[in-house]
């Protein structure tokens, strides 16, 4: 007889993990199957975590060699770096991280089945030639890197975010095709340690999805810091040789080519859903356009006692988002109301300055003839913004014309990635800017400039 289960999770990632342990919270009796090495899947072992580790450790190098002066503390010239320690450091973070998700399976006592799953049937899922049986199956086998024709990742001179995490010498010139979030964070991370870099990007602006006027100050603030651009430009090919990588490059929209020299590309345009082996096609669970499994408002697949989750369907590609529809899922099963609000999902790139948005930008409620209203205030206002050296960027506020409900945050600035959250909690309760605009918020603390922004919305700023 196969070993039986209330629910079987395929993906051990921020969707599956924490789907199991809800799971089991509620009464179940929960498996994960996990085909990696270690728990946490994409974000704790190859995505989220060693890239901030990665960011945390270099933004210490730029600060001890190019800001700590300023403050008056000095170290003379004898800032030094040890490529070697940050990349065992970023291990242990990784590892503690991944360690804490195995403690956590055991605590909830969630059986990891480790090895490639598939379901071989509706109800059963199949690990290394055993079967097992699940009432129910959530996918939750999230995503990877989406290649780039002609320019054929092979994670040393041409490298996807994995290899980008790894490198073991900081590259004379970096170029990154993609200037999205893995494309600038870990652009940063590179041109801090030492490395020239050249973003090559397709359309005519960084971060596509976020507010216009965010890109704008963005793509200015990292080329203040070095970063290059390509905007509206196309790679249409790479030749490797012993002195690198030579791309070749044309206008987005047709024109002369021309060559671009780099120790190291990185391929940054974006991940899909990882469905090829899941033994979709067999159990007849649809797919879309884009390899997505698809959903109803409730995660169910079109197969009854299957549902899916996180990167593995549409949505926004985060750990977090993942999350929210792995609790939410299970409760759902569980016979509760789980339920994803997906107007108020923050984004943050983790640069610095950060940037972070939640709700919409003023280009999607122009282009959906939404009246809004909107407040703004730059860091260079914000007394604690002053005191740290972080003065670039702004907080900026959409409100409803008539009702004054918020309608979108956007941020950048230092800590954007902590400011955010506190408009996406009012955003979830519903409040408006005027809510924010007369909380009482501490003195003096970026979050100030959150509450200035609000006040903004109806012309009444304090501090400009
Ligand atoms: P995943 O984390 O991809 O996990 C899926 C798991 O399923 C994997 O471990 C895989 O091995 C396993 N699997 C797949 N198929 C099978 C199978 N058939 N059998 C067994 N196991 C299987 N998001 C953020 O919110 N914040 C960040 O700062 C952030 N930084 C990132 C940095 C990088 C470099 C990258 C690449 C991504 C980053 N992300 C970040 C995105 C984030 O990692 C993903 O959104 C998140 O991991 C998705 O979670 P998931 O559970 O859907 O899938
Ligand atoms: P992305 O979607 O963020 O950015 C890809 C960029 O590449 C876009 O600007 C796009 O216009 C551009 N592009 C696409 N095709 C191109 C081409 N042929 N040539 C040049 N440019 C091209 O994707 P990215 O950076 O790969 O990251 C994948 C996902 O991982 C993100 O969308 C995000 O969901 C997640 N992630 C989240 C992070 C965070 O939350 N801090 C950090 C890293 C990744």
């Amino acid at each position: 007889m196969p070993e039986s289960f209330d629910l079987i999770v395929i993906g051990a990632g921020p969707g599956g993990y924490v789907c199991a342990i809800r799971a089991a919270q509620l009464g179940m009796k929960v498996a994960c199957v996990e085909k990696r090495a270690t728990l946490g899947g994409t974000c704790l072992n190859i995505g989220c975590i060693p890239s901030k580790a990665l960011l945390q450790s270099s933004e210490h190098y730029e600060e001890a060699r190019h800001k700590f002066a300023d403050h008056g503390v000095m170290v003379n010239g004898n800032v030094g770096l040890d490529l070697g320690r940050m990349h065992a450091r970023k291990g242990e973070v990784v590892s503690a991280n991944v360690k804490g998700v195995e403690f956590l399976f055991r605590k909830n006592k969630v059986a990891w089945l480790k090895g490639e799953g598939r379901i071989t049937a509706p109800g059963k899922v199949a690990v290394n030639g055993e079967e097992y049986e699940g009432k129910n199956i959530v996918i939750a086998s999230g995503s990877e890197s989406i290649p780039l024709p002609g320019v054929e990742v092979d994670e040393k001179s041409i490298v996807s975010s994995t290899g980008g995490l790894e490198l073991d010498r900081v590259p004379g010139h970096l170029v990154v095709i993609g200037g999205g979030y893995i494309g600038l964070e870990l652009g940063s991370v590179w041109r801090r340690l030492g490395a020239e870099v050249t973003v090559v990007e397709f359309l005519d602006r960084i971060v596509p999805g976020m507010d216009n006027e965010v890109g704008k100050t963005f793509e200015r603030v990292l080329t203040k810091q070095g970063f290059k651009f390509k905007l509206k430009t196309k790679v249409t090919g790479a030749r490797k040789g012993n002195e690198g990588v030579v791309l070749t490059v044309e206008p987005a929209e047709g024109g002369p080519a021309e060559e671009i020299r780099a120790d190291v590309v990185l391929v940054a345009i974006g991940r899909r859903a990882t469905t090829e082996g899941l033994g979709l096609d067999a159990v007849g669970v649809e797919v879309d356009e884009r390899g997505k499994v698809k959903v109803d408002g409730h995660f169910a697949t079109n197969v009854p006692g299957v549902w899916a989750i996180g990167d593995a369907i549409t949505g926004p590609m985060l750990a977090h988002k993942a999350e929210e529809e792995g609790v939410a899922v299970a409760e759902i099963i569980a016979g509760q109301a789980g339920h994803v609000n997906y107007e108020a999902i923050p984004g943050v790139v983790y640069t610095w300055p950060e940037v972070a948005s939640v709700g919409r930008t003023e280009e999607q409620l122009k282009a959906e003839g939404v009246q809004f209203k909107a407040g703004k205030f730059p860091f260079t206002a914000n007394g604690r913004a002053r005191a740290m050296g972080d003065t670039d960027g702004f907080v900026k506020i959409l409100s409803d014309a008539r009702t004054d409900r918020l309608l979108g945050a956007h941020i950048i600035g230092p800590d954007a990635g902590t400011l955010i959250a506190e408009l996406a909690i009012a955003m979830e309760f519903g409040a408006s800017a005027e809510d924010v605009a007369r909380t009482c918020h501490a003195h003096p603390s970026l979050n100030e400039a959150v509450k200035e922004a609000a006040l903004a919305v109806d012309g009444r700023a304090l501090h400009i």
